[in-house]
């Protein structure tokens, strides 16, 4: 079994685009947020940030167990999807997607998520300064790392982009790491102001 991670800042289709590649490949998706805001591992919420406060000690365990299950069933790929899916050790990546959205439009996606203002600057702030990529850079992981720009692509693209590298061992090289930079983008418009006050 292929273990598939996508990473991404809130609001850049991480669901939306592992829903669409389940209906392309024979895949079983753990999404982690989901997960996470269980009873079971969520100890407290965090009012200001409106956050849920998740126990990893007894998430991590809880996740690797489930992967380990979901391996007996001998599928061939397994997703697991989350903004803070660096968690997941390197033994269970095999390739790692991280979907990068251009500010101004997630800043429209989060808007339509309901997000509040302050939660919208947080996460847009964290997309210009890659923070999802960071995370996996800093694990110095053997498995390929993709960033895929969703600004201007459709979900279903950006699905049939991951299958094509996952499956079709398309070598992906038009979506190696470091080809995305909103932090050049916005410096150069001179508009890293208005994202960081
Ligand atoms: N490629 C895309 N083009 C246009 N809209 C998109 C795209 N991907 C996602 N969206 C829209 O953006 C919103 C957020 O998508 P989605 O919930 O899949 O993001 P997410 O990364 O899973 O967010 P979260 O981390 O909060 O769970 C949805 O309204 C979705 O329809
Ligand atoms: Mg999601």
């Amino acid at each position: 079994m292929k273990n598939i991670i996508i990473s991404g800042t809130p609001g850049c289709g991480k669901t939306s685009v592992a829903k669409e590649i389940s209906n392309l490949i024979k895949t079983k998706i753990i999404s982690l947020n989901e997960l996470a805001i269980s009873d079971e591992f969520s100890f407290e919420y965090d009012k200001e940030r409106k956050t849920y406060i998740v126990d990893f000690e007894i998430f991590l365990p809880y996740i690797i167990n489930r992967i380990e299950d979901i391996k007996q069933e001998s599928l061939p790929y397994l997703i697991v999807e989350s903004h803070f899916s660096d968690i997941i050790p390197e033994k269970f990546i095999d390739y790692v997607f991280i979907l990068r959205c251009d500010p101004d439009e997630l800043f429209k996606r989060l808007e339509k998520k309901n997000y509040d203002k302050k939660k919208i600057t947080e996460n847009i702030q964290a997309e210009i300064l890659g923070n999802c990529v960071n995370y996996f850079i800093q694990k110095q992981i053997k498995a390929p790392i993709f960033e895929i720009n969703t600004t201007n692509t459709n979900i279903e693209t950006v699905a049939r982009t991951i299958v094509k590298i996952v499956v079709e061992n398309n070598n992906g090289e038009n979506y190696k790491i470091g080809k995305v930079d909103w932090l050049e983008k916005l410096f150069e418009e001179n508009r890293l102001k208005e994202f960081f006050g």
